[in-house]
């Protein structure tokens, strides 16, 4: 029997930290490639709208889902304040992180503790209450790392670059788990976003150390993400988009 369901309505994905530099440029890709959105913020509830505005006028329907990361237990409601809107959910991005410097005379475990709560426990519960969902449409999880994940020398932000080699481990440990339904591989973006207050000189030096050259832009992030989701042989994978920084 042909499911209607399944014709008419179009794939899903959850995307957390919807409206930051990349998440935006990941949904309103996702928008042009067919998909309806659900958008998870904390804080960035006018920005989320306007977002969701550009995106319906991509023919994306959207949802707004408020919660904060910082506490995992939040994880099953989210998944199921999307199932109910939705009825189904295909793609889960993790990509909303906490990131600031935790130098080591000063770093305090509260911040280890929110720093691991966003960026690695709350994608765990997300993949975990989003799995069943997933499985049904053998949809898949990605989770935005980064560059420092593997190579972990960015100076006074050693719990970032841990939470992001843990969800490196991550990656891979759910790709095992949820297969083979589910696929889970990760995006390490290298410098997309180069803080106003760095001078030109610094601005240059850390664009030379990769062989590209070159500043990345969100499009060649979204891109990725994209390729990833759609791509149906890759799971277990991380995917450097550095411009040659580390290989
Ligand atoms: N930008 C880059 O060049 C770069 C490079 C390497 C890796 N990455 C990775 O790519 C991803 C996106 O980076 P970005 O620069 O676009 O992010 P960003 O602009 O720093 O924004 C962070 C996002 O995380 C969300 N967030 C933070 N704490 C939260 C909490 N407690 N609960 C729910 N949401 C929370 C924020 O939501 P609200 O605003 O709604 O509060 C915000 O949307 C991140 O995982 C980052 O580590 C980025």
């Amino acid at each position: 029997m042909v499911n209607k369901n399944k014709i008419l309505l179009k794939p899903v994905a959850l995307v957390t930290g919807a409206s930051s530099f990349l998440g935006r440029a990941i949904t309103l890709k996702l928008a042009e490639r067919g998909f309806d959105l659900a958008l998870l913020f904390q804080n960035s509830r006018e920005k989320t709208k306007r977002l969701s505005v550009e995106l319906e006028r991509h023919g994306a329907k959207t949802l707004l889902v408020k919660a904060d990361l910082r506490e995992s237990k939040n994880a099953a409601a989210v998944i199921q304040e999307v199932v109910k809107s939705f009825k189904r959910l295909d793609v889960l991005i993790n990509n909303a992180s906490l990131f600031y410097p935790t130098p080591l005379a000063k770093g305090k475990a509260s911040q280890w503790r929110e720093i691991f709560e966003v960026n690695l426990i709350s994608p765990y519960f997300l993949a975990r209450a989003a799995a069943p969902w997933l499985k049904k449409n053998t949809g898949c999880v990605i989770n935005l790392s980064d560059i420092y994940g593997e190579n972990p020398r960015l100076k006074n932000h050693s719990a970032y670059c841990v939470s992001k080699a843990g969800l490196n481990a991550m990656t891979r440990v759910l790709a095992g788990e949820l297969g083979p339904e589910i696929r889970v591989n990760s995006v390490s973006p290298g410098a997309i976003f180069i803080p106003n207050k760095f001078s030109q000189k610094r601005r240059r030096e850390l664009i030379d150390r990769s062989v590209l050259k070159r500043q990345g832009k969100p499009g060649d992030i979204s891109e990725a993400v994209f390729f990833l989701a759609s791509n149906n042989f890759i799971t277990g994978q991380n995917l450097n988009v550095d411009g040659g920084r580390f290989f």
